[in-house]
């Protein structure tokens, strides 16, 4: 038996969902109740909480349960796009889309911070003011503008948003080649405010790939976020015939470097052409019709793709091994984070 807000609700057998309104703080709240089975197995009481902002704050929440503590798993969780969550209070979290593309560029941001200091992933030329928009609208300090690797089909944004936004820097793996403010390698950490984003290298796409892992431990983000670029896509991955690209490489860097983290890990690509948002480690090595494949199942696979030349390969590698419009004065003296 529960009581919540005075109300009690018995949970044998039942599925309760529980939605109020926004109130004050703009958050609403649900509370999910399942107990499968009565009498025996396992009793959970999730609690979700939802950020109509995505500015989320503790909610006092005065549950009460006959089952022992012991049973008990509450959660919070922040609705992202896509409808998948995570739970950190003080964690902004944007998955913003560019159609020509169909790349993702994602916003993250400590709100804890007074600074409100933030990391901008992948951004695209073509929507630049939209993300300069944003981040002025919520009032946050966009410290770093990064890449997963040189793309071969849009521009990257960084050099444009350096150049509207003095004081960003641009960010890219030194295994690249491009020119960038600062390079990352393999075990890196890029800090914002009291949360970070590790490095993590998968080469096979391109030879420079990297993933950007949210950080491990109490005080940061959980499930953890993984922004794979096209390492990883959502039940697929990036071509190899270009960019130095390599199967077998791919292969491993994917199966060591991001189906070695939690199932219950977000990932998020930098493209989808279906549709989809999001996914979770658990998912792909179940479900990704590429990489859960042997090595040479997969070899057999990348090779008889027969994709066309990449429309934007020409305008797109020049420009970007230049961090997109960024000039050699900026690019050209990178540095270690
Ligand atoms: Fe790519």
């Amino acid at each position: 038996m529960i009581s919540v807000g005075g109300r009690l609700f018995v949970g044998v057998c039942v599925r309760v969902i529980l939605l109020a309104p926004c109130c004050g703080l703009r958050i609403g709240f649900s509370l999910l109740l399942s107990c499968p089975r009565a009498g025996g197995g396992s009793c959970g009481l999730s609690m979700i909480v939802l950020g109509s902002h995505l500015i989320l704050r503790p909610v006092s929440f005065n549950v009460r349960c006959s089952l022992p503590p012991s049973s008990l798993q509450i959660r919070k969780l922040s609705i992202m796009p896509g409808g998948s969550g995570t739970s950190h209070p003080s964690l902004l979290f944007r998955q913003l889309f560019e159609k020509e593309s169909s790349t993702y560029t994602y916003l993250l941001a400590d709100l804890s911070d007074p600074d409100k200091p933030a990391v901008l992933v992948d951004p695209v030329d073509r929507t630049v003011e939209r993300d300069l928009n944003l981040i002025k609208e919520l009032g946050l300090k966009l410290l770093y503008a990064i890449n997963t690797h040189v793309h071969a089909d849009h521009v990257t944004g960084t050099g444009l948003l350096k150049t509207k936004l003095p004081g960003v820097q641009s960010l890219i793996s030194k295994a690249s080649g491009a020119k960038a403010d600062h390079y990352v390698e393999h075990g890196d950490k890029i800090q914002f405010g009291s949360l970070y984003l590790e490095v993590r290298a998968t080469p096979g796409h391109t030879a420079g790939c990297v993933t950007y892992v949210s950080g491990e431990g109490p005080d940061q983000i959980s499930p953890r976020l993984a922004f794979t670029g096209d390492a990883l896509l959502i039940r697929g991955c990036g071509r190899t015939d270009f960019q130095g690209g390599d199967p077998a490489q791919l292969y491993n860097s994917v199966h060591s470097q991001i189906f070695s983290l939690p199932e219950e890990t977000f990932l998020y690509p930098a493209h989808d052409y279906k549709g989809q948002t999001v996914t979770t480690v658990g998912e792909e090595k179940l479900y990704n019709p590429r990489l859960t494949k042997d090595l040479e199942g997969f070899k057999t696979i990348m090779s008889n793709l027969n994709l066309a030349y990449p429309k934007m390969i020409d305008i797109a590698l020049p420009s970007n091994m230049k961090c997109g419009i960024q000039d050699e004065s900026n690019g050209s003296t990178g540095s270690s984070l």
